[in-house]
């Protein structure tokens, strides 16, 4: 048999800490740190832990010539080669398509690869988790942090500034003025339909076509984008859009129309932290509930986010970055401010819209990837945006120091 290494491998020495009620009986805290090595290989769905004594092996062999395994069973031993063959990490000539060859085919730069998608969460609480860590308040984080640093550096050379005209006013300084962050959306506003269709024309449409070489046509955004390639999916939650069902959405920038999505993922339930696989059961519409479930969800527990009429799953397909930007160490980084370009048209755009917006980057990336059917090394979610009408009260704090949104 002929075998080879996956594109990817990054090790890790991690310190993994555990409960043990002998521990704790025999006199010590319970709490037992035990070493072990992890595998980051972007093509797995996680990272994978792996013997010490397997470790040697993976440096033994390359990602790209095949090798008789022979060689290696006679180094290391049959067994290490079949626990890393079984783990993925390790790979058999002939097996047909792999998600390594998925994965190969991306052309992701290894680090930016290995840093996205150790950084994806799944089922996580962030309010619940900063609560725990005493983090979620200015007081709790001075407790725990000290004091930050400061607003802005101090002057390395003092009196040398140079100091700027202060211009006038006008409306479009009013209009960046009021724009800030929504944590207030009244649960039962329904946006109307012609004022989301612009938005989305405005941030995520098509305003012209570049033919670049035949075979090669590029859209013209109002955001930029590196290579003008515009990777960037919008995949929609949508909640309460007068005149069209709830349900999940990809917006089709070719043509200007949503396209439904079947989740899949089964219907989550109010509270639930997480996804749950679709099992057996065919999938279905989510009714209102269950889709107000899956935005918090979405959002990792951000309950002032999920009850936005309309949530923005922002999500590259990497390929269509890496496919001009090829193994590129600034590719994967383009591709994330790209999203936030997106998103700063969003927030302006709602804003002039009488809307309020947020961006979000504690997401579930995991679960979004799983109901929206994503491999997460080809296209994986970035950052969620919303918007929708402001509350008449303000329940949940948003930055507004000089009142341009909520009146004293
Ligand atoms: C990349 C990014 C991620 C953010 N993530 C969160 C978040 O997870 N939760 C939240 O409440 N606000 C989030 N925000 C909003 C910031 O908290 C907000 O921009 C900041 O408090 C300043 O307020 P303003 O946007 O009203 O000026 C995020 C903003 C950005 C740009």
């Amino acid at each position: 048999m002929r075998i080879r290494r996956c594109t990817v491998a990054w090790l890790e020495p991690r310190e993994v800490a555990t409960f043990e009620l002998d521990d704790l009986l025999a006199g010590g805290t319970g709490v037992v740190s035990r070493l072990c090595w992890f595998a980051h290989a972007p093509h797995l769905p996680a990272a994978a832990e792996i013997d010490a004594g397997h470790v040697p092996v993976l440096g033994a062999l390359g990602a790209v010539d095949w090798i008789e395994r022979d060689g290696l069973d006679a180094r290391f031993g049959a067994d290490a080669v079949d626990a890393l063959l079984d783990a993925g990490l390790l790979l058999a000539q002939g097996d047909g398509d792999t998600a390594d060859d998925g994965f190969r085919a991306i052309g992701w730069h290894p680090p930016a690869a290995v840093a996205h998608l150790a950084a994806r969460w799944e089922a996580i609480d962030g309010p619940k988790g900063m609560a725990e860590a005493d983090v979620d308040t200015s007081e709790g984080l001075l407790r725990n942090h000290g004091a930050p640093p400061p607003p802005a550096p101090p002057s390395a050379h003092p009196g040398i500034e140079v100091p700027l005209p202060r211009i006038g006013r006008n409306d479009f300084d009013a209009l960046l003025d009021s724009r800030a962050t929504c944590r207030n959306y009244p649960a039962d506003a329904v946006l109307p339909v012609a004022t989301f269709a612009q938005l989305m024309a405005r941030v995520f449409g098509a305003r012209g076509i570049g033919h670049s070489a035949p075979g090669f046509d590029v859209y013209k955004r109002t955001s930029p984008s590196g290579g003008a390639l515009h990777p960037t999916d919008c995949f929609l939650i949508v909640q309460r859009v007068e005149g069209i069902a709830a349900g999940l959405y990809r917006y089709r920038v070719d043509g200007h129309a949503l396209e439904p999505v079947v989740p899949g993922v089964a219907p989550p339930r109010p509270g639930d932290a997480g996804t749950r696989p679709l099992g057996e059961t065919p999938s279905r519409a989510w009714r209102a509930e269950e889709l107000r479930a899956f935005a918090r969800i979405a959002v990792a527990g951000q309950d002032f986010f999920a009850d936005a009429p309309v949530l923005c799953v922002l999500a590259p397909r990497f390929h269509r970055n890496f496919w001009k930007y090829r193994n590129h160490a600034k590719a994967y980084r383009v591709c994330v401010l790209d999203v936030g370009h997106l998103s700063q048209t969003l927030q302006l755009c709602a804003t002039e819209a009488g809307l309020g917006p947020f961006v979000t980057g504690a997401i579930n990336e995991v679960d979004i990837e799983r109901a929206f059917g994503m491999t997460a090394y080809a296209q994986s979610p970035l950052a969620v945006c919303g918007f929708g009408q402001r509350a008449a009260t303000l329940v949940t704090s948003e930055f507004d120091p000089n009142r341009r949104v909520w009146p004293r």
